[in-house]
């Protein structure tokens, strides 16, 4: 047992825990936060079997029925923390200018003393948990430690969930080694003696998610939901580790990775980059359609994150990570992702999906598997749910960014080698967004620079990941608009970077794909089909890398040429074809100038590469 801390409160740290920077800033932190007892968690089975039941007594968890969801778990949270909070979140490096024009700033002593009262005594009335994890395979040299303190035993048990978390964390730490510090409060402290009430303790009001790039450090008021909360995820191991990756020459990109293996048994990886809630979890889940694809196999290393590192062979070398998967329920069923409907039969925790009168849960988009609407749920606001009540007020039964949390190990499709420590060597890399116009369904870009470029431009429909006006287009390069820690032209120039090492090796480079599953036609349906039948792109694409596809020139890349695609088993005229592939020349002409726009607003630092790129490819346009 260690010294109490100066409030009287015993630190309380067990005898693994030998390094004295971690004890220090626990005791400062337990001295600020003012919780009634600290709690540092180990990472059992017992002890989350423990936390959940803990939390099922609090009212935050509703145990579901055991015979038809094992082990798992529903919570609703208040309706004001549903998802990210964009406008709310800070990147507070030294100098404005490294933040740059996509991130809120504030100069880092300002936030520190806008957060110091907000912090003090916030966690009154409540246990300190100290979690620690690690970002990637414990131990890998690409792997990195965080150490989150919380007073939200919510997080504590999704921690685990997606997160190497516990006990053998500390081992790897010792008593030298480093660790980003992970600040979290719900920001809701008790009053002496007061009991909480709440199932879902939040601030309504005052939200804070800040992140100091110099002294990697996180801090996180107000907020239980998601991103906001799990710091691992978009603050560690991207908005931190994106600012890592620029100072050691690496990537944290918000890009899920996969294997794919041909019916000869040769193997790909692929690393491919969404914004959030435009496909990830499923591209990685993907199953390939059963007529033309026999022997063909995708496996899943990673959904959402990926840290990807150049090696001296000329690789980039990809690891994921995480360990779980923190997905959008709606629109999930078997028909669009069966290894992920697997991947939820037991051990779940799912947050803001609607409950089944049988103690079950449910989403908008299981009707397919079910073939009708459920005749009652209640919904994700606690509030009765029909068919009828739908009908009438448009009430969705389920949030629309509602979502599960699952170990990765459930997933049936897990790659062999999701957990090994030097990563997957990256064949292709794949950016997307999600255009009802304009974008094709997939071009290749024809240098490493074009490739950046199309990334870089990248615009993508707003969707309820976050909050604010949702189907709006905006630009969302490498889909890390919300989560790149520092100035992105910064980020793009890291990117162009990327190629020279490598060019030098005389390995070729990963090819960059650019890929839109979502154009829509006057009806307003999608005229992709979209989910498995993504593999027949993903085929053609293997056909590029090996040489065996010859695809033809357009203005924004290498395009497929109808009869290269495979269509065994799908009904796709050259129409259809034409309807996502096409390339309107007006349309284009008014997406150059949000381009211009976007490069305008990037003018600092912005590489000359890509205005040249932009030059060439209006000058294509014009032709
Ligand atoms: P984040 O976890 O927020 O980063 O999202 P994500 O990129 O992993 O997106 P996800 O795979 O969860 O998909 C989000 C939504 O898009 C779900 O409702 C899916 O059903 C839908 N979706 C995914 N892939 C496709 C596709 O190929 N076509 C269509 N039409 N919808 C898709
Ligand atoms: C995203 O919004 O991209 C997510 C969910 O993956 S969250 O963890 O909330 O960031
Ligand atoms: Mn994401």
């Amino acid at each position: 047992m260690n010294a109490p801390t100066m409030q009287g409160l015993n630190l309380n740290a067990p005898a693994y825990v030998k390094n004295p920077r971690l004890l220090a800033w626990v005791a400062d932190m337990a001295a600020l936060c003012k919780p009634d007892r600290i709690y540092w968690c180990d990472g059992s089975k017992e002890e989350y079997d423990r936390l959940c039941d803990q939390l099922v007594q609090a009212g935050t968890f509703k145990k579901l029925n055991p015979a038809k969801r094992p082990g798992s778990f529903l919570a609703w949270s208040d309706p004001s923390d549903v998802a990210r909070v964009e406008d709310r979140t800070y990147i507070c490096s030294a100098k404005k200018e490294d933040a740059g024009p996509t991130n809120n700033w504030m100069d880092p002593a300002e936030m520190r003393a806008t957060l110091q009262p907000l912090f003090d005594g916030c966690m009154k009335g409540r246990t300190m948990y100290v979690v620690p994890f690690s970002m990637g395979p414990l131990g890998s040299h690409i792997a990195h430690i965080g150490v989150e303190l919380t007073d939200s035993a919510y997080v504590a048990v999704n921690q685990r969930l997606m997160t190497r978390m516990g006990k053998a964390v500390y081992d790897v730490l010792g008593v030298e080694g480093e660790f980003v510090p992970c600040m979290h409060t719900v920001g809701a402290p008790l009053a002496a003696g007061e009991k909480d009430t709440t199932s879902w303790p939040c601030n309504p009001k005052v939200k804070y998610i800040v992140h100091y790039p110099e002294t990697r450090e996180i801090w996180s008021y107000g907020s239980g939901y998601g991103g906001n909360a799990l710091l691992g995820k978009k603050c560690l191991a991207l908005r931190i580790a994106s600012t890592m990756g620029r100072d050691q020459g690496w990537l944290a990109e918000h890009m899920l990775i996969l294997g794919v293996t041909n019916p000869e048994g040769k193997k790909y990886h692929v690393a491919a980059a969404f914004p959030s809630a435009c496909g990830k979890t499923n591209f990685s889940m993907l199953v390939p359609p059963e007529a033309g694809f026999a022997g063909w196999k995708v496996t899943t290393i990673g959904d959402d994150i990926a840290w990807i590192k150049p090696h001296a062979d000329g690789k980039m070398y990809a690891i994921n990570p995480e360990a779980g998967y923190f997905g959008v329920a709606p629109g999930t069923n078997m028909h669009t992702n069966p290894n992920c409907m697997r991947s939820l039969d037991k051990d779940v925790i799912f947050t803001n999906v609607a409950l089944t009168d049988d103690g079950d849960v449910w989403w908008e988009g299981m009707e397919k598997d079910t073939g009708k609407l459920p005749d009652h749920l209640i919904d994700w606001q606690g509030k009765d749910w029909t068919p009828q009540i739908a009908k009438e007020t448009g009430a969705k039964a389920a949030h629309p960014n509602s979502r599960f949390t699952v170990a990765a190990t459930n997933n049936p499709a897990l790659d062999p080698q999701w957990d090994d420590a030097n990563g997957v060597a990256i064949d292709a890399f794949i950016f997307g967004g999600r255009r009802s116009t304009t974008v094709p369904l997939v071009t290749e870009a024809r240098t490493w620079t074009e490739g950046v470029y199309m990334a870089a431009t990248m615009g993508s429909e707003t969707t309820a990941a976050a909050f604010g006006a949702q189907g709006v287009v905006r630009r969302d390069p490498f889909a890390m608009l919300p989560f790149c820690g520092y100035n992105m032209s910064d980020y793009f120039q890291h990117w162009l970077n990327m190629e020279g090492p490598i060019a030098a090796t005389g390995k070729a480079l990963p090819k960059v794909f650019c890929v839109n599953w979502f154009r829509k036609d006057e009806a307003g349906k999608f005229v992709w089909p979209g989910y498995g039948d993504n593999m027949r792109v993903l085929k053609w694409m293997i056909d590029r890398i090996e040489g065996q596809a010859q695809g033809q020139e357009t203005m924004f890349g290498v395009a497929p040429q109808y009869a290269e695609i495979n269509w065994t088993g799908l009904d796709f005229s050259a129409q259809q074809f034409a309807a996502v592939t096409s390339i309107d020349k007006a349309a284009w002409a008014e997406e150059f100038k949000l381009h211009t726009a976007h490069f305008e607003q990037l003018a600092y630092h912005l590489p000359q590469a890509l205005l040249d790129t932009k030059a060439q490819l209006e000058k294509r346009l014009a032709a």
